[in-house]
């Protein structure tokens, strides 16, 4: 059983007359910076002077500086921009003003376990990951519980690192709910294997195919996407609250029947087979490297598959069942 930490394994104090920078003020980062002012942590916001961010982070009221300026202030670095920035804004924005016994916070472990940055042997390097995504972090919080949140020390020069990572958990609410210690390996590799997977990869393409297979054959679009894609959160919700056991006990008996008999025949073998070979490229790293030399090519994958998404008939029917449906 994995060892799951709660409130009263969080010495508060360890952060409490500490300098803590927020670079990136997006997803998570918001989430953050706002949850850790609110549990009376000493919060400053590092965003490029001509973005979003910094707007917004002075709109909410933060001190907001350039992230040169709050990194060469802070005592304990939040690097939550996305993956593929990190290495382009550590080494060109926070590196050169950086106090070398500083605390390095990441809300993922990709950048460490797949070393895109290398940061001093004087540092604490520690995460906490959220389970979910920022509003989440924030809206739980203010409803006074908390997201449960992965945490993992990878360098302890200071003697302290796990200390920080729980008092930080705490700072955001985390605790509340519970925090699973970890690796950053097995974060990165877990994560990415299920958002692959199941979450953004398997369920979205398995409802692509379907929502197709019904039209094609001359069915209603309106019907195949509300029963497609729509029908999912109910789903969801059940596996969530009720697990897979619950679930299948509240679906009905021809639901149930179909499921076994159809399911494992859409997942056979040769789709194990395909799992395992999307974690080796995970695990070798594979993954990670073309995603990097991907990211900068205007035509990389995402864009493409995003653009090629956007004129689908399927996103065209959720636009026009939006507009005429409230469900
Ligand atoms: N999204 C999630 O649900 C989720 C969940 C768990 C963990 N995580 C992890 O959390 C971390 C942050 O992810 P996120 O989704 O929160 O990121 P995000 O919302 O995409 O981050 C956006 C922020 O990064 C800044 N930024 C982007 N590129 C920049 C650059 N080149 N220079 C300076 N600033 C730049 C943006 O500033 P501007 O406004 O100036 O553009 C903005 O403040 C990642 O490690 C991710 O894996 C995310
Ligand atoms: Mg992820």
């Amino acid at each position: 059983m994995a060892t799951i930490l709660y409130e009263d394994c969080a010495k508060k104090d360890i952060l409490k007359d500490k300098i803590i920078a927020v670079i990136g003020y997006g997803n998570q980062g918001r989430a953050h910076a706002l949850n850790l002012r609110d549990s009376g942590f000493s919060v400053i916001v590092g965003a490029r002077l001509d973005g979003a961010s910094y707007e917004q982070a002075s709109k909410d009221g933060f001190t907001t500086y350039s992230i040169e300026e709050a990194a060469g202030l802070s005592e304990l670095t939040v690097l939550t921009l996305p993956d593929e920035q990190i290495p382009r804004v550590y080494y060109g924005s926070i590196e050169p003003h950086a106090k070398p016994y500083t605390t390095y916070l990441f809300a993922h472990g990709f950048a460490i376990n797949y070393k895109t940055i290398t940061l001093p042997k004087t540092a604490d390097i520690i995460m906490v990951a959220p389970t979910g995504p920022g509003h989440q972090v924030r809206s739980l919080y203010l409803a006074h519980k908390g997201l449960p949140a992965l945490v993992a020390v990878e360098q302890d020069s200071s003697g302290q690192a796990r200390e920080k990572a729980l008092a930080y958990a705490d700072g955001i609410g985390s605790t509340r709910a519970g925090v699973i210690e970890t690796s950053f390996q097995e974060e990165t590799i877990v994560d990415l294997f299920c958002e692959q997977a199941v979450l953004c990869g398997g369920i979205p393409e398995l409802i692509k195919s379907s929502f197709e297979t019904l039209v094609k054959n001359g069915y209603q679009p309106e019907l195949a996407y509300i029963s497609c894609l729509k029908e999912v959160k109910l789903i969801a919700d059940l596996l969530f609250d009720r697990g897979l056991d619950g679930m299948r006990r509240a679906i009905s008996n021809t639901a149930r029947y179909g499921a076994y008999m159809t399911g494992p025949e859409l997942i056979d073998s040769r789709t194990r087979h395909r799992l395992d070979s999307a974690l080796e490229r995970i695990e070798s790293g594979q993954f990670a490297r073309i995603f990097l030399e991907d990211a900068d090519r205007p035509d990389n994958l995402a864009r493409t598959m995003q653009a090629e998404e956007k004129n689908s008939r399927l996103n065209k029917t959720g636009a026009e069942l939006k507009k005429n449906l409230t469900f």
